[in-house]
This record gives C-alpha cells, sequence and structure tokens, in this order.
C-alpha cells in the first residue's frame, strides 16, 4: 500500500500529492511516470514523476480532475493509501548538450514540463520557460516556476493575469527577437505540441514533445499507447514518453485520442449519479 504523505490543492481543477513509495523514489529521473489504481476496482491511470525525494522516499504528482479516476483520486486524504503505484516507466529525458532551451508548457502540460525545466536549470543550462493557462485563477507553481528558470513567461488565455494570448505567440515572439534556442521542449494538449512544431519546423530547431496516449499496462505488451514516429510503429510508455515532435505523426495521435470519448463519459455519468443519488 502506498500512503498519501501530503496533499496540497494548486487550483479548483489541479491537485498535488505526495505519496510514499521508496523503491520508486529510489530510480525515478525527469521524464518518467508511474501507474497508480487508487482501488481494487480502480483502472489504471499513468501520471508524470513531477518530483521525488530519494531520502523522504516520495514521489510527487499533480493531477487534473479530468474523469473517474482522477476525481476519485482527488477525493482522498493524507493518511490514505493507494493499492498500486507502479514506476518508474519510461525512458528518461535527455539533457545532454543541451545549452539554451525553451520549455513551453500549455495547462497541465505546465505541471509536467516543471520537473523538466528544473532539471536543465539545475544543471545550468539557460531557460526559457513559457506557460500558459485559461485565465489567472488557474496558474499553479508560480514560486517553483520560477525558481526552475531563468526567463519565466505566463500568458492566459483570456489576458486576466495581464498577458494575453497563447504559449505559442510567446514563443513566436521570442524567435523573431532572434532567441537562438538549441532546443525547444513542448508539453501540453497535441494541438499545442503540434503548433510549437510547425513553428521550430520552419527555424529547424530540435524539439522534443511528451506524448500522453491512452496506456494501460505500460510495459509495452497491449500496444494500446503505439504512436508512428518517423515512419515506424512506437510505443510511448517504453519508447517515450518523449519523441522527436517533428517526426511525430500528429493527424493519427490525435485521432487515437478521441477513441474513448464516448465510453469516458458514460463511466463519468455513472459516476456523478453514484455521488449525487441520480440527481444533478
Ligand atoms: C505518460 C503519461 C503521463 C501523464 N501525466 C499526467 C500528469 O502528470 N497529470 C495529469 O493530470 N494527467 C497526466 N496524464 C493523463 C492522465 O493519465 C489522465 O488524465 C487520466 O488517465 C484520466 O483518467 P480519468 O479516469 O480521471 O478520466 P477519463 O474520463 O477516463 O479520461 C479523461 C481523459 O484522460 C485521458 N486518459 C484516460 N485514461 C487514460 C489512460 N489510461 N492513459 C492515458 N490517458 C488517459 C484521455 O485523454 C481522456 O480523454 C498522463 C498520461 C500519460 C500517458
Ligand atoms: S501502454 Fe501498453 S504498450 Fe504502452
Amino acid at each position: 500500500m502506498f500512503k498519501i504523505l501530503k496533499k496540497r490543492v494548486l487550483n479548483p481543477d489541479v491537485t498535488l500529492m505526495e505519496i510514499e513509495a521508496p523503491q520508486v523514489a529510489r530510480k525515478a529521473l525527469p521524464g518518467q511516470f508511474i501507474i497508480l489504481r487508487v482501488d481494487d476496482k480502480g483502472e489504471r491511470i499513468p501520471l508524470t514523476v513531477a518530483g521525488f525525494d530519494r531520502e523522504a522516499g516520495s514521489i510527487t504528482i499533480i493531477f487534473q480532475k479530468v474523469g473517474y479516476t482522477t476525481i476519485k483520486l482527488d477525493s482522498m486524504e493524507e493518511g490514505e493509501c493507494l493499492i498500486d503505484f507502479v514506476g518508474p516507466l519510461g525512458v528518461a529525458s535527455e539533457f545532454e548538450g543541451m545549452k539554451k532551451v525553451a520549455v513551453i508548457g500549455g495547462g497541465l502540460g505546465v505541471a509536467i514540463a516543471y520537473p523538466q525545466a528544473k532539471a536543465l536549470h539545475d544543471l545550468g543550462a539557460e531557460v526559457d520557460l513559457i506557460v500558459g493557462f485559461r485565465n489567472k485563477d488557474l496558474i499553479i507553481l508560480e514560486e517553483e516556476l520560477k525558481d526552475a528558470s531563468t526567463n519565466l513567461t505566463m500568458m492566459t488565455d483570456d489576458g486576466s493575469n495581464g498577458n494575453k494570448g497563447f504559449v505559442t505567440a510567446a514563443l513566436q515572439e521570442r524567435l523573431a527577437q532572434g532567441a537562438n534556442y538549441d532546443t525547444v521542449i513542448a508539453i501540453g494538449p497535441l494541438m499545442m505540441m503540434k503548433a510549437v512544431c510547425d513553428l521550430t519546423n520552419e527555424s529547424g530547431i530540435h524539439t522534443i514533445i511528451s506524448m500522453n496516449p491512452i496506456m494501460i499496462d505500460g510495459t509495452g505488451m497491449c500496444g494500446c499507447c503505439r504512436l508512428t514516429v518517423d515512419g515506424k510503429t512506437k510505443f510511448a510508455c517504453v519508447d517515450g514518453p518523449d519523441f522527436d515532435g517533428h517526426k511525430v505523426d500528429f493527424a493519427e495521435a490525435i485521432a487515437r485520442s478521441k477513441m474513448y470519448k464516448a465510453e469516458e463519459k458514460i463511466s463519468m455519468e455513472k459516476h456523478n449519479c453514484r455521488l449525487t443519488g441520480g440527481v444533478r
């Protein structure tokens, strides 16, 4: 059993938890993920390792309440235990040779981008961190993001923090000003990562994206997380989640991401019914 050591609500949709998992904490690296189950009837969901403390034997996860399992996880409190917490899974991010990097995070992608920015910053790279949220009330981890970057730019879709626009607009401005990044790392919704790749393709800047397709086993056996990279089939769970964004088949990835929308809607409705006794 894996105890919830700490719970912190970051905004109405996003929660941070520290989970006691010494064996995972011993080996975890930025870019990797875990798969958890809340209880013995629960589904397996993958979440990024947002942080680790090898001495305390804990792993930090940050998750957005988007459906059945994440809402159930959010309802748990410090001291309660998760039944499964498997990891670290996936290939750790590769930072070698990176000196001037733009790290772009959109929405919840910010939580996943944060450990990557921090690792690069700790390694001495110059990190321009550009993050975007729908509005200022959804901004998370502001202090942590400042500490993990050389320059932090926070955008909001509605301009409520005084900086209106998408992360891609901020990146475009930097590129137009002559920013000479050796690498751009983009993490967030597929459409956002595609837009970043379209921009960087023009200037030939190496661009890494983090793919988050549906996963089941997380060990390369079920084939659920497959995607096409450079014309070859890859599995995000064992070959990724990081990939060269200019080589990913986005059209296929976007189509596959919508495959289970109907089932997810039904599962969510059943959950709401159980919570409210059917009253909505
Ligand atoms: C490698 C990886 C790392 C991730 N890291 C994070 C993270 O740090 N924080 C975070 O909030 N989310 C993360 N996700 C997404 C997270 O796994 C889903 O939000 C979660 O599974 C939703 O489950 P649900 O039952 O609450 O919602 P559902 O209603 O079941 O699904 C809502 C949406 O979540 C996605 N999803 C559902 N099941 C899975 C699954 N088994 N695998 C992947 N995606 C799924 C689908 O796009 C779906 O439309 C990550 C996904 C992957 C693959
Ligand atoms: S999740 Fe099954 S192969 Fe990747």
